[in-house]
């Protein structure tokens, strides 16, 4: 087996392994407590699903880099492989009861994108792709949309914790978008609306202020799809998360005018 099968072989095994916690805890009692604001939420199934992806990672690839949300690892060492995790995402949801969430993993080689897994452990679907080898949902090829127009387009965004407190809170680019698009949905896990856009669920996904983990498989998994993912101004998508536009590629250009207004 090559280091790049081996490597998404075991992003595959961890992401249901951590999606197995998240399937058992759900709708169960766990402690949950605030982050950088009140409704910024860590909750315990967070941080068991973290522990056992990092403990994994730190026996079987010691050598490797990873970066996880909850903070159980932010090894930095410049090492070849770099591990980008989000235990749960969708916190809100999961503490709510609200069945939208997943396990994020991607993983860059040498800096680049090249095996992304996202696992919905409730509807038992698990995207991924490998860097040039397209995208998968359970074994089956995706590929995003036909919809050639914002108009008949749906769309999905997000909002960043600090919305109470920020003017960049994306509340303009919403309103353009409801007044222009098929439909726009918010629901909660940024990982999944960018594996909806792969599979033609969606049509276009936007968000602000996301962060790496959040998209770190998920642009891989949309471009593998056929689609595009840029930041707003149609840019490269910026592994930092801090702005990303994704769509079927055919409304991209429509969708960034109108996301900017014009
Ligand atoms: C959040 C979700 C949500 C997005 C937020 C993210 P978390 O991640 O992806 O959809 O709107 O910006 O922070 O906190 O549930 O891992
Ligand atoms: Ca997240
Ligand atoms: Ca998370």
């Amino acid at each position: 087996m090559d280091e790049v099968e081996a490597v998404h072989a075991l992003a595959l095994r961890l992401a249901r392994e951590a999606g197995a916690i998240q399937r058992a805890r759900y709708e169960t009692t766990f402690a949950i407590e605030s982050k950088s604001r009140p409704i910024d939420l860590v909750t315990e199934v967070d941080r068991a699903c973290e522990a056992l992806l990092v403990e994994t990672l730190r026996r079987e690839r010691p050598h490797d880099d990873i970066l996880a949300e909850e903070g159980g690892a932010h090894a930095d060492a410049g090492a070849a492989w770099r591990w980008i995790i989000d235990p749960l995402d969708g916190t809100v949801n999961f503490a709510h009861g609200y069945p939208c969430f997943a396990v994020s993993i991607g993983v860059e080689h040498a800096g680049v994108r090249t095996v992304g897994v996202v696992y919905d452990p409730l509807r038992d679907e698990c995207f991924e792709a490998v860097r040039g080898g397209g995208a998968r949902c359970n074994g089956r090829p995706l590929r995003v949309s036909e919809c050639a127009e914002v108009g008949r387009a749906l769309l999905a965004t997000g909002f960043a914790y600090d919305v109470r407190d920020s003017d960049r809170d994306n509340l303009v680019e919403f309103a353009r978008a409801v007044k222009h698009a098929g439909g726009v949905r918010r629901d909660g896990s940024a990982a999944i609306d960018l594996c909806y856009v792969a599979c033609g669920r969606y049509d276009g996904y936007w968000e602000l202020k996301l962060h790496p983990w959040d998209v770190a498989a998920g642009i891989l998994i949309v471009e593998e799809a056929g689609g595009r993912v840029t930041d707003l101004a149609g840019g490269p998508a910026p592994a930092s998360g801090r702005e990303i536009a994704s769509s079927n590629g055919r409304i991209h250009d429509e969708l960034l005018r109108v996301l900017g207004g014009g």
